[in-house]
């Protein structure tokens, strides 16, 4: 049946393409799911009554389906946006993280080095807790310091391990719209980034470098983009030119510096990793500082206005690239996972309906060939039986003349006999 279009209900960000979809695959899939159980349903009961109509293999093969639509359907109820952070240590990826969240969710700066990986996500229960690799036991948090302290005191943690972080979605937009941001350590401090690349990012819808605006793009930072280009097809990455409020110290090189990040950037994406065309590396590249941003937002937050306080020159240009930024990884980030994770689902679902039609059929066409054949024989036997009663008609008849005969001549004999 056609459905109503996603402008149906308002929609503020790109994020909520994502979630729209997602409902309306998953009311499919639920129209599907409880297609299948009817069914099967249906051919349990047939198959007592009447054992010729349904082979044993269609049987099975419709049990397994319906199993098959329930998997689909537990995995979709899962299904997120991921986006994961990477670049060397130090260079702002937790402050990129918090910003994006608009609050210190995340513990950063000296002594709060990440040393493993953090995968921040709306909380269903709309507590803060914790939860790690392996455990399912929820830690309670209660703030940042706690968090920090949790994961520091955490012994068994290593830098290839993934900490969940679930986090109230009422306090961040980017939580209630399904979107997982993944945080990790340096690259500059592991000889593990194969493994890294196998355990986070193979199912990342969007990567984003977090790079020092402040230095050039690294070796490390590169050669790490190009094993996650190797194992991927056209990663969508962007690039930060974080701490860019660095450069309202030297304004005088602002354009020159700029330049000179956005052409090496560009090169990097366009013509070593070759996953994007010149023009898209535009809406790829960015000059921010996380830190202002940060700052601003927890501000904003306890009701101060978002340019109080001490800023540098340039904060608005910067926190505007920011949202910039934002609104173009919530555009691509959105589409992309629509296309990942609902695409094979719906091919799936596809050739799961196609089966079970197959199915119905040959069952259907089965029915009616026996339905015609008990026809054909009901008629013959129809037949025999008209043949049979016109039998007995005229067997009757003839005996019953026989029988008046018989009466008449036994009555004439007596009578006769009586006379005498
Ligand atoms: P590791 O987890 O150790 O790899 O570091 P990280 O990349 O997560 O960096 P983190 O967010 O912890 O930031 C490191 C330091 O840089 C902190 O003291 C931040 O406040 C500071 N910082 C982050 N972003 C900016 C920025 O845009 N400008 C300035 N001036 N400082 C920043
Ligand atoms: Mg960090």
């Amino acid at each position: 049946t056609p459905r109503s279009p996603l402008s149906d209900e308002q929609i503020s960000s790109p994020l909520q393409v994502f979630g729209q979809a997602k409902k309306q695959i998953n009311k499919i899939f639920v129209d599907v799911q409880d297609y299948v159980a009817d069914a099967s349903e249906r051919m349990i009961d047939v198959n007592k009554l009447c054992p010729d109509v349904i082979n044993e293999n269609e049987l099975k093969s419709m049990l397994d389906y319906r199993s098959k639509v329930k998997g689909i359907c537990e995995v979709l109820t899962r299904d997120h946006m991921k986006v994961a952070f990477f670049g060397r240590t130090s260079n702002g990826k937790s402050t990129v993280v918090n910003a994006m969240l608009g609050e210190k969710v995340l513990p950063s700066g000296i002594g709060h080095t990440t040393n493993c990986f953090l995968q921040v996500e709306g909380s269903q229960t709309g507590e803060a807790y914790l939860v790690t690799e392996g455990s399912n036991e929820k830690q309670n948090v209660e703030s940042v310091t706690h968090l920090a302290h949790a994961l520091n005191y955490e012994k068994q943690l290593n830098e290839k391990e993934l900490v969940h972080v679930y986090w109230p979605k009422d306090k961040c937009s980017l939580l209630r719209d399904d979107v997982a941001l993944v945080d990790s350590p340096g690259v500059d401090v592991t000889p593990h980034l194969d493994d890294w690349i196998d355990a986070h990012c193979i199912d990342a819808d969007v990567f984003v470098l977090v790079a020092n605006a402040e230095s050039t793009l690294m070796v490390t930072e590169k050669n790490f983009f190009h094993k996650v280009s190797t194992k991927l097809s056209k990663p969508n990455i962007f690039i930060l030119n974080n701490r860019w409020d660095a450069s309202a110290n030297e304004p005088e090189f602002l354009d020159q510096v700029r330049k000179q990040h956005m052409e090496r950037a560009t090169d990097f994406l366009v013509k070593e990793l070759k996953v994007c065309t010149p023009e898209e590396a535009v809406s790829r590249v960015f000059f921010i500082s996380a830190k202002e941003v940060l700052q601003a937002r927890v501000k904003e937050r306890s009701g101060f206005p978002l340019n109080s306080g001490a800023l540098a020159d340039g904060f608005g240009a910067r926190y505007l690239e920011f949202e910039d930024f934002e609104r173009k990884f919530e555009e691509c980030i959105s589409k992309s996972a629509i296309k990942t994770k609902f695409l094979n689902h719906s091919q799936q679902g596809k050739h799961l309906v196609k089966e079970m039609l197959k199915i119905m059929e040959t069952i259907h066409n089965r029915s009616q060939e026996q339905t015609h054949l008990k026809m054909c024989q009901k008629k013959e036997f129809q037949e025999k039986l008209n043949f049979i009663e016109q039998q007995l008609i005229s067997i009757t008849n003839q005996m019953k003349m026989k029988i008046h005969q018989m009466v008449d001549d036994v009555e004439d004999k007596v009578s006769k006999a009586l006379n005498d």
